[in-house]
């Protein structure tokens, strides 16, 4: 496909404006162009064709069926961009007085309120603005408390599990922990005798995401929180699989002290392509006075921010956080109402009928009963025929669909991560049943064919690392540019 500047004839223009005679404006000489900027010179249809037509190359949950594992992509209902384009909250200035804005700040209220429920626990800070960004304020949070019992200095190690997700590591490094990994057992549990062995009186906590990134929900949770309760440790969970568990089980009865929730997961955004999102974090009573400021709180009948909390950690987030996720959020969570449970039945559900239909054709790293997601692995097609876990996903985009996580957890060579979520009718889930079975036939039958894919798409198999590391977001003309 062309670029803009490629399309470009000299002297068209999308748009003519006309000339009110005001005076120019006076640049002073040693500030002025030589010469104007090399934008690109089209009409109007020209430019509306072409972004249109780049519109039509990108795939999201609105184009087809997007079971990428770990990052639940549902439907987002429409409705809410209703909502949230209401004047009331659109036309919201950040610094709104408080008086002006008790709409605003009860729904906020509100919204902590639902999510303290849902995670079973005592409080909640709206502000982090993504799952990673709660993972940090928890550790924040953990530092604080550890610091105003006395033992700061002694707690300096956050143990994860093998299979974390890379936001884990990553944070428990910004925050200036030591990391100390253990190891997954047969079950796909955490392996206890392992974990024993590496809680002590060092340990600040665990970080853990329950159902974990393999899709199994821990069978020995019970018993952990009590290893690192005995110790003086906390519990955090990364809530990136709570779509799971809502209504079923709650990560505060599990023994979880502090928990993220990813509102662009589990309550529904329009999140691909980086945004935006919303990582609240919930917490037992002990630690509420650390959590970021201001609070939203409740004083008789109004709302108001709470700047007084002394022990607080501070801000994370500018103001009090993604405003418009809040409302999205809310509005989806109010339109199922008490059957919230729903939601995550039938995202277990859909996960297992796609499992039970596809066990025999992939390899299944686990024999167990799956949560929102599973684990596959291309394990045999590769010994048997070179076919890889990256081959699967690509061929996947000829037949329509976009790829699911692979090679993620790293504990399952060749892995394919798959979460179907429970916004997908059956039909669909059987179309991908099928694609995915035909590849699997493929990879015996043709396997160039399966090699070489995609087959169907404007670019073929690219260069991943050299795009992320040397971007290419600058046009390249033929002539250098005068200033
Ligand atoms: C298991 C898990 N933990 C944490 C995160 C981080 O969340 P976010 O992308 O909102 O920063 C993700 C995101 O994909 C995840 O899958």
């Amino acid at each position: 496909m062309e670029l803009l500047y490629e399309k470009s004839k000299a002297g068209r223009r999308a748009a003519t404006l006309p000339n009110y005679d005001l005076p120019a404006a006076e640049v002073p000489e040693d500030l002025r162009r030589a010469e104007p900027p090399r934008l690109p010179e089209l009409a109007e249809p020209e430019l509306v064709r072409h972004f249109t037509e780049l519109s039509t190359r990108n795939f999201g949950i609105d184009t087809g069926f997007y079971p990428l594992g770990s990052c639940t992509m549902k439907h987002n209902p429409r409705v809410n961009e209703r909502v949230v384009m209401l004047p009331g909250f659109k036309d919201l200035h950040p610094y709104q007085e408080e008086d002006g804005a008790q709409g605003a700040l009860e729904l906020m209220w509100r919204l902590q309120e639902i999510l303290e429920e849902v995670a079973g626990l005592d409080a909640c800070s709206l502000q982090p603005a993504a799952g990673s960004q709660g993972e940090l304020t928890g550790l924040m949070l953990m530092r604080a408390y550890f610091e105003d019992i006395g033992e700061g200095d002694q707690r300096d190690t956050i143990i994860t599990a093998d299979t974390a997700h890379g936001t884990n590591p990553a944070s428990v490094t910004m925050a200036g922990y030591k990391l100390e990994k253990v190891a997954t057992d047969a079950r796909g549990n955490l392996d206890v005798d392992d974990l024993r062995a590496k809680v002590d009186e060092r340990t600040a906590g665990l970080k853990l995401t329950n159902p974990s990134t393999l899709g199994l929900f821990d069978e020995n949770i019970e018993e952990v929180a009590k290893i690192f309760h005995d110790a003086g440790s906390l519990l955090y969970y990364d809530g990136a699989n709570l779509n799971a568990v809502c209504g079923i089980s709650r990560p505060g009865d599990m023994g979880f002290d502090i928990v993220h929730i990813n509102l662009h997961k589990t309550f529904s955004q329009p999140h691909g392509g980086g945004g935006p999102g919303g990582g609240p974090i919930v917490v037992r009573k002990k630690l509420e006075q650390f959590l970021p400021v201001p609070a939203v709180v409740k004083d008789g009948d109004a709302f108001r921010l709470d700047h007084d909390r002394p022990k607080s950690i501070g801000k994370v987030r500018g103001f009090t956080g993604p405003f418009g996720v809040f409302v999205r959020s809310y509005a989806y969570i109010r339109a199922y109402g008490p059957a919230l449970r729903e939601m995550s039945e039938t995202a277990v559900l859909n996960a297992n009928y796609l499992l039970a239909k596809l066990r025999d054709a992939y390899d299944l790293p686990y024999e167990r009963l799956a949560m929102h997601e599973f684990v596959l692995s291309a394990r045999t097609l590769k010994r048997e025929h070179g076919i890889t876990a990256l081959d699967v996903a690509k061929r996947l985009m000829d037949y329509g669909y976009h790829p699911p996580t692979i090679y993620f957890p790293l504990v399952v060579p060749e892995a394919l991560m798959i979460e179907p979520t429970e916004t997908e009718p059956k039909e669909r889930l059987d179309d991908f049943v099928d694609a995915m079975r035909a590849i699997a036939e493929e990879a015996a039958a043709s396997p160039e064919v399966v090699h070489e894919a995609p087959h169907g798409r404007p670019v073929r198999r690219l260069d991943e690392v050299r795009a992320a590391k040397r971007p290419v977001v600058r046009y390249a003309f033929d002539e250098p540019a005068v200033v």
